[in-house]
């Protein structure tokens, strides 16, 4: 008998999409290829764009979403991976042009594989997930654009979501003096236990910006863009480093030059997707290592794979607090 396994799958009909749990049956890797038993995916704002027929992130369907997952490599024409090795992906076309995380298996290139960070079990993973090697990312841009814990505070935007959270807990860990802004009142004690000193609310971060306005913080991890992005640049210090790495703000940024060229300010690019894979495994290092947030467990829900659709509704409303990881066969 053909053996199978469960995927949620995104199906577009017309102008709108429908999701559907579905019985596959286990593919055979062809030459490169790694086919794992996943045991961990997690929820991240990406995922929640793929289920909607013009969210922008897949083009092509039938599709199973999930940009991250951990579990245990099946079978393997990849002569780096055996079967039972310990493996994880996030990013390439994981889980947007090709079939993703949200699923008891996946057949990937093994180009996308890195093995299981010592220090880190497969679920602790999936807690970091892109979005925790995204804020990693950008604390590590700014530290080598100069930015050091005497500099002065670092603001992060859209704090108590999974990339806001997980830059709030590093960057705390590592010393630094966090301001967070939140669109959630409620929020505030999960981000003080964070590691954050101040509050501000969304309000505070989204005022029209002036063209330079009065200089706050030596760092910045903006995930929202748009008006907050411009409102960041122009009240960031002299020398300020602005780590830009989301939208759900909006994509448009329309700024002055002034932070620039009268503070010397820089804004920073951070890409988790194509990051080479060179880069990749000392950064997850470091993860496991200092960067580590204090207590991981705390800033993590964990829900049942039946229970996804729930949770990719609510993080397209910015309704998610921390990290959702997704059980598979981890539990
Ligand atoms: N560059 C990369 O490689 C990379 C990697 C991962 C993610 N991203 C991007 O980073 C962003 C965050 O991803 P995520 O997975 O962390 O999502 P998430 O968990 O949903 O967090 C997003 C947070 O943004 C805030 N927010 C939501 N709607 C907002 C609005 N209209 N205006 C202002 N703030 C709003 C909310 O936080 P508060 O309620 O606390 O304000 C929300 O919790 C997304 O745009 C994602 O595409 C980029």
């Amino acid at each position: 008998m053909t053996e199978t396994y469960r995927a949620f799958v995104v199906h577009k009909d017309d102008d709108t999409t429908r999701l559907a749990y579905e019985e596959r049956p286990v593919p055979e890797p062809q030459d490169g290829e790694v086919v794992v038993q996943i045991a961990w995916s997690c929820v991240n704002y990406k995922d929640g764009l793929a289920t909607l027929p013009k969210g922008g992130v897949v083009r092509a369907w039938p599709r199973v979403p999930g940009v991250d997952m951990s579990g245990v490599v099946a079978a393997s024409r990849d002569e780096r991976f055996r079967e039972g090795d310990e493996v994880v992906c996030t990013g390439y076309d994981f889980g947007v042009n090709h079939d993703g995380g949200h699923a008891e298996r996946c057949c990937v290139p093994g180009d996308w594989l890195f093995r299981r960070p010592d220090g880190l079990s497969l679920r602790d993973c999936m807690t970091f997930g892109t979005a925790g090697f995204t804020a990693a990312l950008a604390v590590q841009q700014m530290e080598r654009n100069g930015l050091a814990p005497d500099n002065g505070e670092v603001l992060v935007t859209g704090a108590s979501g999974g990339v806001g959270s997980m830059a709030v807990a590093m960057l705390a860990k590592l010393g630094y003096r966090v301001a967070a802004s939140t669109g959630k009142a409620e929020a505030a004690a999960f981000l003080t236990g964070l590691g954050a000193e101040s509050i501000l609310s969304r309000e505070d971060v989204s005022e029209e910006p002036r063209p330079i306005g009065r200089a706050r913080w030596a760092g910045a991890v903006d995930q929202v863009g748009g008006r907050v992005l411009a409102w960041t640049l122009s009240t960031m210090a002299y020398r300020g480093v602005c780590a830009a790495t989301g939208l759900t703000g909006g994509p448009g940024l329309q700024s002055t030059v002034f932070p620039f060229i009268l503070r010397g300010v820089s804004l920073l690019g951070i890409d988790s997707v194509m990051c080479p894979m060179a880069e990749r495994g000392p950064l997850w290092s470091r993860m496991a290592g200092e960067l580590r947030p204090a207590d991981l467990d705390s800033m993590t829900t964990e829900i049942a794979f039946d229970d996804l659709q729930p949770t990719l509704t609510t993080i397209l409303k910015g309704g998610v607090t921390g990290r959702t990881v997704v059980r598979l066969a981890g539990g």
